[in-house]
């Protein structure tokens, strides 16, 4: 797996540090321009498409048992957006911004997915680009197998891998991240030594 760059790797740039421990939390209908923001941060501003209002209330508005948001401080760092069929739960989106990657925001949220709603989800899909590498990562660090590739997903041209993670894979791979809770201040041991 290639070497992730984070905030702290970067000459010249800060690290993100909240002072109070991170909170993954159910979201909310006021949340919404929250989350149209938070969609131009991490995808609008690299050019690509962005959630439309529609999706986002509906997630806001309804979905607040499979749809979480990551704050600190009291300000939104990620999110993830799931609806739940079968068991099976299809997450559209998983993003943190870009200060706030590599502190383990995105595996807190997806472990909060997975165990919030007790008992409903035996497995997670996600669907990811095949030139998203940190996408792919983070799938594979979280347990899944990628098992079918799609064609014309979201329009013309868009290929897409669908990725799974089972229940026992999840956990397997919670187990190797040691230490991981829903509220730990996001920071690698790593990347506070000497600060
Ligand atoms: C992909 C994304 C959600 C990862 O969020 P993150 O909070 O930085 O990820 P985490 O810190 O929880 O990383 C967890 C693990 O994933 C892997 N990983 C995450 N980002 C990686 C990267 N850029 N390169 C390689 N591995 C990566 C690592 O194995 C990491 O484990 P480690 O901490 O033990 O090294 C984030 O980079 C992002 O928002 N990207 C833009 C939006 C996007 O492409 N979303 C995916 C669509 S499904």
């Amino acid at each position: 797996m290639a070497a992730m760059q984070t905030a702290s790797a970067i000459p010249g740039t800060s690290v993100f540090r909240p002072k109070s421990p991170r909170e993954i939390r159910a979201l909310r209908p006021d949340d919404f321009a929250t989350l149209m923001h938070l969609e131009e941060e991490v995808f609008g501003r690299k050019g690509e498409k962005t959630l439309g209002p529609y999706y986002i209330r509906l997630c806001c508005e309804f979905f607040g048992d499979t749809c979480f948001l990551a704050e600190e401080d009291g300000r939104a760092v990620g999110y993830v957006l799931c609806m739940v069929r079968d068991r099976e739960a299809h997450c559209t989106t998983l993003a943190v911004l870009p200060e706030a990657q590599g502190t383990r925001a995105a595996l807190q949220l997806v472990l909060k997915l997975i165990r919030a709603p007790a008992g409903r989800i035996d497995s997670c899909w996600f669907t990811v680009k095949e030139d998203n590498h940190a996408a792919r990562a983070i799938h594979a660090a979280l347990g899944a197998e990628e098992v079918a590739m799609r064609d014309e997903y979201y329009g013309p041209g868009d290929r897409r891998i669908l990725s799974r993670i089972d229940r026992a894979g999840f956990d397997r791979a919670v187990r190797r991240q040691p230490g991981l809770t829903l509220d730990q201040p996001g920071r690698r041991p790593a990347l506070d030594a000497g600060a």
